[in-house]
């Protein structure tokens, strides 16, 4: 990083010169950390303007609509690579060559069963709660499994516990559904590629062989592509901060997942399809764009709109093609389909979408296709977490096996002046 100096000029204080940081690609960042000792804070809740570390692992690009993954782009990988590949790469910083490729596969591959005891933490659930809240459950107590990998500060506790919680997800996944369905848990098999396996677990029963679509399975790992990662996200924060007080690696993730739960974040493939649902109809959706963009109208457009993005999410460019040749190949006529697209067109096509560059995000699309694979709504987060765990690996390996500090943000006090205790009885 090339140093320039940016002058902060704050009244009652000498001239502050503050280093600027030039990165490979994206904003120049000012480093304020010598503020506090100034007397001052920066205030930016948020972190609309803020950076929170330094990462080679993901760089978007909001105006350009631009996600590359170690410099591939998004595009690249969902069309020529496959989940596990990109997992490597995220985790590594190359494409493996064929060895390494084939060593990686089947070290996952012999990480995907839990612990049979791992099975009695479901049965401590409703069977109708939520799978979201039995995967942050179940996720969160797989550090009461693992004592013998949790020296954070071992490179190969920490790569041990990568390949297990890329390997384990789809198997806890797969037993929040079966376990809100009633249906016995199915064990991974190894003959089967990594999405064949998860579709195998979720919908596969012990009475007869499974027959995995290709076309479905090729869908799911595009999906899985499309999740991995995606830079310093809220749940990829919460991570990392998580991680900065020295926690174990499977609390850092039950963390996470917990904060991808949220509407504004993983929750909403789950709110797209409430939404559309709520719709109902194409005559309805002008009604629907006006309360979105009513100020007092609480109402948002599930899957529109981005923190980052100020174009076109590009996962949801690839999405929206996968869910076209999804519904093809299966022969499935689906309204809401038409519904979105007609959705997605008309906000387009309005000022308000168009003056705040609300454009659809990777979660506008995903869900249909989710849902025309025969997987429930309240599944797709948990969906979600699973392809972004291995993002969430990366970023906490990356923290911890760099000099870091504990996350501890200030704040801007506006409360009460000191002031003496009043005894109960003298209260008014
Ligand atoms: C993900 O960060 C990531 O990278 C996340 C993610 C990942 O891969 O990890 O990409 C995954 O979380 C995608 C986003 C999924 N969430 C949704 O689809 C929920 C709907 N979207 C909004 O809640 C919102 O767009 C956010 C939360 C995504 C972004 O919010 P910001 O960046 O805080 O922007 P904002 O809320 O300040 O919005 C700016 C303006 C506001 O109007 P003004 O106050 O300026 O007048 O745009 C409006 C908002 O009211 N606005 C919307 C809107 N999103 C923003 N108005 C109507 N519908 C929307 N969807």
């Amino acid at each position: 990083m090339t140093e320039k100096n940016a002058i902060l000029k704050v009244e009652g204080h000498d001239d502050i010169s503050l280093p600027i940081y030039t990165p490979t690609m994206g904003q120049d960042v000012i480093d304020v950390a010598s503020l506090t000792g100034k007397g001052l804070f920066t205030f930016d809740p948020g972190f609309t303007s803020t950076a929170s570390c330094e990462s080679k692992i993901t760089y978007i690009d909001g105006e350009k609509g631009q996600l590359l993954h170690r410099g591939y782009s998004i595009e690249e990988l969902a069309n020529k690579s496959d989940y596990l590949e990109v997992c490597y790469l995220l985790l590594f910083g190359e494409l493996p060559t064929a060895e390494q490729k084939e060593s990686f596969v089947s070290t996952v591959k012999n990480h995907t069963m839990v612990h049979e005891q791992l099975q009695f933490f479901y049965r401590g659930f409703r069977r109708d709660a939520h799978p979201m809240a039995v995967m942050c459950g179940v996720v969160g107590a797989l550090s009461a499994f693992y004592h013998d990998s949790t020296d954070i500060k071992n490179p190969m506790h920490r790569e041990v516990t990568a390949y297990r919680l890329i390997a384990k997800m789809p198997t806890i996944a797969a037993m929040c559904y079966k376990y809100s369905a009633g249906q016995p848990f199915m064990y991974p098999r190894n003959d089967l590629s990594y999405s064949e396996n998860f579709l195998h677990m979720m919908f596969g029963t012990p009475c007869e062989e499974s027959k995995i679509s290709p076309v479905l399975a090729k869908a799911m790992d595009r999906i899985f592509i499309l999740h991995a990662d995606h830079e310093q996200n809220a749940s990829t924060s919460t991570v990392r901060l998580a991680g900065s007080s020295g926690a174990n690696p499977f609390a850092c993730i039950a963390a996470g997942i917990s904060a991808l739960w949220g509407p504004a974040h993983g929750g909403a493939n789950e709110a797209v399809l409430n939404m559309l649902d709520q719709i109902g109809d194409v005559s309805n959706i002008d009604a629907y764009i006006a309360k979105a963009k009513d100020k007092n109208d609480p109402f948002k457009l599930m899957g529109f709109g981005h923190r980052v993005y100020k174009n076109y999410d590009p996962r949801a460019s690839v999405m929206r093609e996968s869910c076209h040749e999804v519904l093809n190949e299966l022969g499935i006529h689906d309204p809401q389909l038409e519904l979105a697209m007609k959705l997605e067109e008309i906000a387009l096509s309005d000022p308000y979408f168009k003056e705040k560059k609300l454009f659809p995000n990777v979660d506008f699309y995903s869900g249909i296709i989710l849902k025309a694979m025969g997987i429930p709504t309240s599944m797709f987060t948990v969906i979600f977490a699973l392809s972004r765990t291995v993002g969430w690996i990366a970023h906490w390996n990356e923290m911890i096996s760099n000099p870091y500090k504990i996350g501890r943000p200030r704040q801007l006090y506006t409360g009460y002046d000191e002031r003496k205790f009043t005894p109960v009885n003298e209260r008014k």
